[in-house]
This record gives C-alpha cells, sequence and structure tokens, in this order.
C-alpha cells in the first residue's frame, strides 16, 4: 500500500509517499523561514499564502522522487487539523482534488495522530504505549491505545512547550524559529547560572505550565545590567531555561508512567515511552527520557529529529494506519481547527486549556 501525505497545518508545506511496510519513498519539506523571520513568528495569513504558492511544486517532488506514479498509490491523505486553518484548507483542498481527478480515496489525518503513530513508522512500537507530544501548540501525556484511540492524562493549562521555547528565543534575541536556536546556544551555557521554577513539579496528575517560567526569563533579563545582553548571559539563560523544561517534562511524565503501568498496560508486556512533535528534536530532552525510560522499564523511541518537526511522512503514515483498518473520508469532510485527540478528557485545572 502506497500513500501521498499532505501537510500544511503550521509553517511547513510538506508532502510524502510511505508505504505500508514501513518505507518512506520520499519526504518534501519546505518550510518558509524567509516568509516568517521579519515578524520572528508564525503569521497565519502569511502561512496560507505561502502554502498556496508552494504546495503543488511540492506534492510534484514528492511524486517524482517517490518513483512512484499516480496510478501506483492507494490513498491521499491530508492533516485535516488541528492547526491554522488557513494552511489546512489548502492541504485538503488540494488532497481532495487530487483524489477526485484520480480516483484515489481520500482520508483525513489528525495532526496529532500524525505525531503520534510515527513511532509506529520508525520503530515499529506496538500498543499500548505512553506518548509525551510536545510541539509548538501542544504539550500533552497519553496513552496510545489504538488508531484513533487515545487516553489523555495531561495537558497544558497555558503554553505549550514548543510555544515557551519559541517565546524565550523571542526575548533573547535569537529569532525564529526558537527551539532550534535556544538548543544550540544553551551548548556553551551554564544551566545552574540562572535559578527558574519547575512549574507544577511535585503536584498530583500529569498537567503542565509553561507561562511562569516565560515570566521568569523576561524577569531575568531585566535583572542584568542595563544595555545589550551579552553572549554568555543568552547562552547561560538558554541552558538554564532548557534544564528547567526537562525537568519538568520529565517528572510529570514520571507520574504518567505509574498511571500506564498500573492501569493501561497489560501484564507480562514490556511497555514503552515515546517523545515525537517538535520539541522532541531536543538532544537535551531526549536523553533526560531515554534515562527516565530504562529508569522505569520501559522501551524508548523518538522518531529521527526531521520526523518529529512536521513533515508529510507522518501524515502519510497516519493515512496509512487509518486507510489499512478501511477507515476513510468522503470529499465534504470539513477541516477541524481544533480537533482534540480524546474528547472525553476531563479539562485541565486552569484557564486557556488547549485542546
Ligand atoms: O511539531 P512542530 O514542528 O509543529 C507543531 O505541530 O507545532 O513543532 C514546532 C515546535 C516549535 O515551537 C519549535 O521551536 C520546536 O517545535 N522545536 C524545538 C526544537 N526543534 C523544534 N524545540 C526545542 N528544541 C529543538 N531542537
Ligand atoms: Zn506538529
Amino acid at each position: 500500500m502506497r500513500v501521498l501525505g499532505i501537510e500544511t497545518s503550521c509553517d511547513e508545506t510538506a508532502a510524502a509517499v510511505v508505504t505500508d511496510a514501513r518505507e518512506v519513498l520520499s519526504n518534501v519539506v519546505h518550510q518558509q523561514l524567509a516568509d516568517h523571520q521579519p515578524f520572528a513568528g508564525v503569521v497565519p495569513e502569511v502561512a496560507a499564502r505561502a502554502h498556496l504558492d508552494q504546495v503543488d511544486a511540492v506534492v510534484a517532488r514528492a511524486m517524482a522522487q517517490s518513483g512512484v506514479g499516480w496510478d501506483d498509490l492507494d490513498a491521499v491523505a491530508a492533516t485535516a487539523g488541528p492547526g491554522l486553518i488557513g494552511g489546512v484548507l489548502v492541504g485538503v483542498m488540494t488532497a481532495k482534488a487530487l483524489a477526485a481527478a484520480r480516483s484515489l480515496p481520500f482520508v483525513a489525518v489528525n495532526h496529532l495522530e500524525a505525531h503520534a503513530l510515527t513511532a509506529r513508522l520508525t520503530d515499529d512500537v506496538t500498543f499500548p504505549y505512553l506518548l509525551l507530544l510536545v510541539s509548538g501548540g501542544h504539550c500533552q501525556l497519553l496513552v496510545v491505545e489504538d488508531v484513533g484511540k487515545y487516553r489523555r492524562l495531561g495537558t497544558t493549562i497555558d503554553d505549550a512547550v514548543g510555544e515557551a521555547f519559541d517565546k524565550t528565543a523571542k526575548m533573547l534575541g535569537l529569532g525564529y524559529p526558537g527551539g532550534p536556536a535556544v538548543e544550540q546556544t544553551a551548548f556553551s551555557g551554564d544551566a545552574t547560572r540562572f535559578d527558574l521554577p519547575r512549574p507544577l513539579k511535585g503536584r498530583a496528575g500529569c498537567d503542565f505550565s509553561f507561562s511562569g517560567l516565560k515570566t521568569r526569563v523576561r524577569m531575568a533579563i531585566e535583572a542584568l545590567p542595563p544595555g545589550d545582553l551579552i553572549q554568555q548571559d543568552i547562552a547561560d539563560l538558554c541552558a538554564s531555561f532548557q534544564a528547567a523544561v526537562a525537568d519538568v517534562l520529565a517528572e510529570r511524565t514520571t507520574r504518567a508512567i505509574e498511571t500506564y503501568q498500573t492501569d493501561h498496560l497489560p501484564a507480562g508486556q514490556t511497555g514503552t515511552l515515546v517523545v515525537a512533535g517538535g520539541v522532541a528534536a531536543n538532544q537535551a530532552i531526549r536523553a533526560r527520557l531515554t534515562d527516565l525510560a530504562a529508569g522505569n522499564g520501559l522501551a524508548f523511541a523518538a522518531p529521527a529529529p526531521k520526523l518529529c518537526t512536521d513533515n508529510g511522512a507522518m501524515v502519510a503514515w497516519a493515512g496509512v494506519e487509518r486507510f489499512r483498518l478501511g477507515l476513510q473520508d468522503g470529499l465534504d469532510f470539513r477541516p477541524r481547527p481544533r480537533w482534540p485527540l480524546d474528547p472525553e478528557a476531563p479539562k485541565a485545572v486552569g484557564a486557556g486549556v488547549k485542546a
């Protein structure tokens, strides 16, 4: 089975062809860096127009590089939410048009499910596994029970973790995209110099909070001598911030492991901890979670960094997973700007909860 996947929910225009034998035949990603850099962040309207400019060429390259003809495809999948709706519409309309023109089935993919299932493409992980989903829009702990079946154990009560990286980078003048810049700068920094908080650490449950951490980074910057920040201050703040994030993620995940092992994992089965989403590209966070899994008798899986940040292969793979179960969608499928993986999940404590 060969599926074309299209991703346009944020600032990457991406397309890929993937098979049910877990082969990535092509994976083309166009990053809209130059379009958004002047604004130090993603501007939804700019993103939507850039997707429209790029999507046909990106799909054509993905098809050409895969060596697969249109007649050899089994389905076309596209991210149909959650995300910036202008971009999502571009990807969905493109996929629907291709499906109609080539008489192929269309599969509407939840972007979060695409991140969630990537570890089955890369590492053949079996259900049920514990997933830490860390991206620009989300920070959640979920038990992945099956395709389409998720139990959310915790979520952020304010900012997503990637958002915290991006805002920290912006305050430090590191520009956009922030996560990779903070990680690079942190290498030459002293993580013990700034005493930053670990929000919600030690509290019951598995929810997250990052807005207080971001505020404390701003206060630390303001407390430094007036004038331009010197390079060592920036590096030390990046390292201190990254260490605080890694601590929080590890502590919240430790709690989720307890629930997963007690309530979800069948007796005798070795469980797996999976990390996915753009922030999972961060080496310090991966290293921390690797140790945590080993210490708790769990296997660990993290997709290669280029499959953690948004890409078409994860969408094509989610398309494979759904289509081989007989799941497909009509051309009247309406894109969903909000689309929680576990609609039954209790609300996190606090305001402004993200789905
Ligand atoms: O999954 P993703 O590509 O898009 C969303 O679905 O949101 O995640 C993007 C987020 C951004 O906030 C970006 O700064 C962050 O992932 N990110 C990183 C790293 N690479 C990307 N954060 C920390 N370290 C990285 N190496
Ligand atoms: Zn994403």
